[in-house]
């Protein structure tokens, strides 16, 4: 048989298509050589100086983290979240970190943010959507609308609302790094742990991740979620403290046990720079397995 008549193409077609490709390919020629073994290599791949990050959620638990681990990789850190102790206590502890309190799920202070982080530094590469709340519903069916409210406008509403804001700047200057935190029970249920509003929540700050990385792929900006398993912090208080739910959570881990301290750091530093280029529209779990089954 001839070569390309195989699966009903012509030769001609496959010269077709092959200058299609070439076509398509308008841009350097770069784009169509294969892989060269002897470019230069970027070993500064986790490298942040000089870039602007904001992390929220920056008073506690994974956000205070977060912050220092990107101040150590080079960036200067903005340190969101409503209780400015903490993020002055953070501050402190980083020559990287400022400190800038602001109640997330306020528009007009989410804009003043953005525009204050301008205004100091006049850049933003990199944005961690990391504040959130989670409250135990109860049974779903006697969950309270107000509750399931409050936490839908902190983890997406207002999410989505400091998002926009901050990929102006970002989309004008043609590349930015947006790291929605996301949850493993964005991606699969919680029961029987009752917790409809986060789980509901969650599940859409992953597909907005999507959505939004497919708006801003063209213009420079990528979007991508990590989705934590369990990890000790205020949220998770009860899950720690509470042998039986602990234990639930071990036996239904792969791995056997809960995430420790530095265990997000990888993906975190891995999203926000030069190392995760050509990543977008990802959701990244690291939960010691818990959604691989
Ligand atoms: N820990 C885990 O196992 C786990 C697992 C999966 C996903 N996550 C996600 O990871 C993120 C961080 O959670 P965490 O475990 O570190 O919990 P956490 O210690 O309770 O942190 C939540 C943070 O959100 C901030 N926040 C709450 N409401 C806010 C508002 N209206 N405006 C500004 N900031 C606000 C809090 O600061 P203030 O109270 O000072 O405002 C706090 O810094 C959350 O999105 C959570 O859903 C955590």
């Amino acid at each position: 048989m001839r070569e390309g008549a195989a699966d009903g193409f012509g030769h001609s077609a496959v010269v077709r298509l092959c200058a299609g490709f070439a076509v398509s390919q308008t841009g350097t020629a770069a784009a169509r050589q294969p892989p060269d073994n002897r470019s230069p290599v970027n070993t500064d791949l986790f490298d942040l100086t000089g870039q602007v990050a904001i992390v929220t959620g920056a008073s506690s638990g994974l956000g205070a983290r977060f912050a220092t681990v990107l101040a150590e990789a080079g960036a200067t850190v903005v340190a969101v979240a409503r209780r400015a102790d903490r993020l002055t206590a953070l501050a402190t502890t980083h020559e990287h970190i400022a400190a800038m309190p602001c109640d997330l799920v306020d528009d007009a202070a989410r804009e003043q943010l953005v525009a204050d982080v301008m205004g100091t530094w006049g850049r933003i590469d990199v944005l961690v959507n990391n504040a959130g709340m989670l409250h135990v519903t109860g049974p779903a069916e006697r969950a309270s609308i107000a509750d399931f409210r409050r936490v839908v406008d902190l983890n997406l509403t207002a999410l989505f609302g400091l998002t926009s804001a901050a990929a102006a700047p970002m989309l004008a200057a043609g590349s930015g790094s947006i790291i929605n935190v996301a949850s493993v029970f964005g991606l699969v249920g919680s029961a029987p742990l009752a917790q409809a509003s986060y789980t509901a929540s969650k599940g859409a700050v992953v597909n907005l991740t999507r959505q939004l990385a497919g708006e801003w792929a063209p213009h420079g900006v990528r979007v991508n979620a990590i989705a934590p398993g369990f990890f000790p912090s205020e949220l998770t208080t009860e899950v720690f403290e509470d042998a039986r739910t602990l234990k639930w959570v071990e036996r239904n881990t792969p791995m056997g046990r809960t995430g420790r301290d530095g265990e997000l750091d990888g993906t975190l530093l891995l999203l926000a720079g030069d190392a995760g280029s050509y990543i977008t529209g990802q959701v990244i779990a690291v939960d010691g397995g818990w959604t691989s089954r």
